[in-house]
């Protein structure tokens, strides 16, 4: 958990679902039940998989991730019965099943043909999160269309945990973070932080990674704010050239 830079508020809910999970025996003892289902909803790039990642690693757990497009396409007609496979699993092997890019379930974005098909997935999601866990596996479903899920669906999670974009403080700590081996002691930061205003967590470390990059093939020691900015700022055209394609 120590390399996910999230707001403070996030944070400790996540450490709560840790020392429920930790304690989980010491609950039981007391009548009370692990919180373990956990919705992730947050823009892509926030560190939605990465936190499923660390917990399971804080846990010392193992993670298994369902990627529902691909089984739904796999499986057409029949993902529902295979997804009873991945239930069963869950409740004899204790780990962190992360269903990650939960959105299809939604159903809406999915063409009509589905619907039917869609349907069966969410009713059997739907009685999944209802039965107890006898090992407290964690189930995680992350989005970043929150708004495409089922209602009665949502209300079966213990947490809902929201991602957001970073902060200022988190823009420094990230870049900071990806520096090693540069040194950084003339950075100008309220300049860095301004050239990454809007991108993503995930855009954050790329362009650090690529300035850190071209400082070692300069042979460089350290690096300077126009590094950093530069490589900001192409993320940023990035990002603009990829929204004006979709557009178009
Ligand atoms: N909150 C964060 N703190 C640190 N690094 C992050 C964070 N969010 C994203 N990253 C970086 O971006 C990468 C992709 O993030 P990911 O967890 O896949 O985002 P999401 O699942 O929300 O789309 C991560 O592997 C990590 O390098
Ligand atoms: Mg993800």
């Amino acid at each position: 958990m120590k390399d996910v830079v999230l707001a403070p508020k996030l944070v400790e809910r996540i450490d709560d679902v840790v020392l429920q999970q930790r304690k989980r025996e010491w609950l039981r003892e007391h009548g009370r039940v692990p919180g373990r289902r956990l919705l992730f909803v947050g823009p892509p790039g926030s560190g939605k998989t990465m936190s499923a990642e660390a917990l399971a690693g804080e846990l010392h757990l193992p993670l298994y991730v369902i990627r529902l497009e691909g089984l739904i396409t796999r499986f057409m007609g029949d993902t529902a019965a295979k997804l009873r496979l991945v239930f069963d699993e869950s409740a004899k092997r204790r780990g962190v099943y992360l269903f990650d890019e939960f959105d299809a379930v939604g159903g809406h974005r999915t063409a009509p043909n589905d619907v039917a098909e869609m349907r069966r997935v969410l009713n059997s999601f739907l009685q999944f999160m209802e039965e107890d866990s006898a090992t407290d596996s964690l189930i995680v479903c992350a989005t970043n269309h929150p708004e495409l899920l089922d209602r009665a669906l949502l209300r079966r999670y213990d947490q809902v945990l929201e991602f957001e974009a970073p902060s200022r403080e988190q823009i420094r700590e990230i870049v900071t973070n990806h520096l090693r081996p540069m040194k950084a002691a003339r950075v100008v930061w309220t300049k860095v932080v301004e050239a990454a205003q809007h991108l993503s967590q995930s855009e954050i470390v790329r362009a650090t990674d690529d300035a850190v990059k071209s400082a070692i093939l300069a042979e460089r020691k350290s690096i300077s704010t126009d590094d950093l900015v530069k490589r900001l700022t192409e993320r940023q055209d990035m990002r603009v050239s990829f929204t004006e394609r979709r557009i178009t």
